[in-house]
């Protein structure tokens, strides 16, 4: 399959819903990498390796060197947001680096001025900006993104163009009618169908204009067949939903490892406090309810209590956010574990994970950035499921549960890696080292 990727030719920009606290700690960071200021420790597409071939090969490349990723130097960055700060000022806002570190960057951030954004309050009624796009009808809100996709390509000369939702947490809604097809979607952004959330606007005018686009909340978003078989018609990459983060990361290391070894759970209460503007959004329930059913699939998935009843048939798994301003950006979180093991003996693993938020975000929109854009000279349209790894709520093809279990998403995105590049998928099988050996005797 090498043979069909195309280049990373020119430049690549990364336009961005929602210039917060995480895209502009991703953004930061990029500027700080580029100028040696810093490391990007976390971006598997910058310091991750991959294995080819045998073990006995020792092949192991770095993930950038094997598969034609575009290079930190052509990105440039774009985005929308509800505040008019640049990225520098909203950066200070964020309060996640350093004021030292930014002061190093502070001419390439202070270039990154958001373009007004496409919202509703009736989706997230914590914020207040006034930085908005008015027009009478959804269509046009939606063709207003797309001139302006046209305008930054033309403005900044990118060959190619990725769309990464960083924007604030929408009030929960499920699929209905008008989200079921293209044409009942396209007759509702027409009829202004208060079903249609601002992130839906965004990610179809990201579809039209050929644009990869992937979401990085909790949002239905781009998770409706409408734009599925849209991004299908177009030939466009999707992804979704919800960074894999803090709480959800240790998540979904621990339990593989306990379900590897059938040792039983009875419950998992995780509660979490933080204090950025995410968790302020997070702290209306209509909100919260977005975040929680995310959060919540992880341990059903793993644990498979109905092919597992007598190990998992009785857990009881309960979310928690709390807002609390004093740790800002800081996330802590709790998690308290009952296990069971040998003749039903009870223990207790508890977790407190004093993470950042924003720090463990940042490495993971850069990546899918990158791959996205991959994916797309790869000609991979509709559903990535191979970047599951980075999600908390992968996005699957109808009717495909999701996988949630880390181990099993980073082999399956090694491999994707394999294929598109033509080589040798691994199995770990590794019974041939051993057919090897008998031979050479
Ligand atoms: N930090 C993490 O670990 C993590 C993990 C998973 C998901 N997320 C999600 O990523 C998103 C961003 O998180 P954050 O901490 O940067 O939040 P943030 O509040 O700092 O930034 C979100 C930004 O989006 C803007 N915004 C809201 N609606 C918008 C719209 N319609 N168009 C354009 N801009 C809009 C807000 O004004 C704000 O500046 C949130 O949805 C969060 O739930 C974060």
């Amino acid at each position: 399959m090498s043979t069909q990727v195309a280049k990373a030719e020119g430049k690549l920009g990364i336009l961005i819903p929602g210039l917060g606290a995480v895209a502009t700690t991703m953004i930061a960071g990029v500027e700080a990498v580029k100028k040696g200021i810093s490391a990007p420790i976390g971006a598997l597409s910058q310091m991750g390796r991959i294995r080819l071939g045998k073990r006995t090969d020792n092949r192991y490349p770095l993930i950038k060197d094997f598969v034609p990723l575009a290079n930190l130097e052509d990105i440039v960055f774009g985005g929308w947001d509800v505040y008019e700060d640049n990225v520098y000022e909203a950066a200070i806002n964020a309060a996640v680096l350093d004021r030292s570190l930014l002061d190093q960057v502070k001419t390439e951030l202070e270039a990154v001025k958001p373009m007004k954004a496409v919202f509703d309050t009736a989706y997230i009624k914590n914020l207040d900006g006034k930085h908005i796009k008015e027009a009478p009808t959804k269509w046009d809100l939606a063709n207003l993104l797309i001139q302006d996709i046209e305008n930054f390509k033309a403005a900044n000369n990118v060959s190619r163009v990725v769309m990464v939702w960083c924007a604030s947490t929408e009030k929960y809604i499920e699929p209905s009618a008008v989200h079921a097809t293209i044409e009942a979607f396209e007759e509702g952004l027409k009829n202004n169908d208060p079903s249609i959330a601002p992130s839906m606007i965004y990610a179809y005018a990201s579809i039209k204009a050929g644009v990869p686009f992937t979401n990085g909340a909790p949002n239905l978003t781009v998770d409706i067949n409408a734009l599925l078989d849209y991004s299908l018609q177009q030939g466009v990459a999707i992804a979704g939903k919800d960074f894999k983060t803090g709480q959800t990361l240790m998540k979904t290391i621990l339990a593989p490892g306990l379900h590897a070894r059938a040792l039983g759970v009875r419950g998992w209460f995780s509660t979490n406090i933080l204090g950025n503007r995410d968790g302020l959004v997070l702290d209306d329930p209509d909100n919260f309810k977005t975040k929680e059913v995310s959060k919540l699939s992880v341990l059903e998935e793993i644990f498979e209590p109905e092919v597992n009843p007598e190990l998992y048939g009785d857990l009881y798994h309960k979310v928690r956010i709390n807002y609390y301003p004093p740790h800002g950006d800081n996330k802590e979180s709790w998690d308290n574990i009952d296990i069971f093991g040998w003749l039903g003996y009870p223990m207790q693993i508890k977790v407190n994970f004093l993470c950042r938020d924003s720090i463990l975000a940042a490495p993971i929109v850069l990546d899918l950035a990158l791959f996205m854009d991959l994916a797309q000279r790869a000609e991979l349209s509709g559903i990535q499921e191979w970047l599951s790894f980075y999600l908390k709520s992968p996005q699957t093809a109808p009717g495909l549960p999701p996988m949630h279990d880390i181990f099993k998403q980073l082999i399956k995105m090694q491999n994707t890696l394999r294929h598109i590049m033509g080589e040798d998928l691994i199995t770990h099988l590794g019974l041939d080292y051993y057919q090897d050996l008998v031979d050479a005797l």
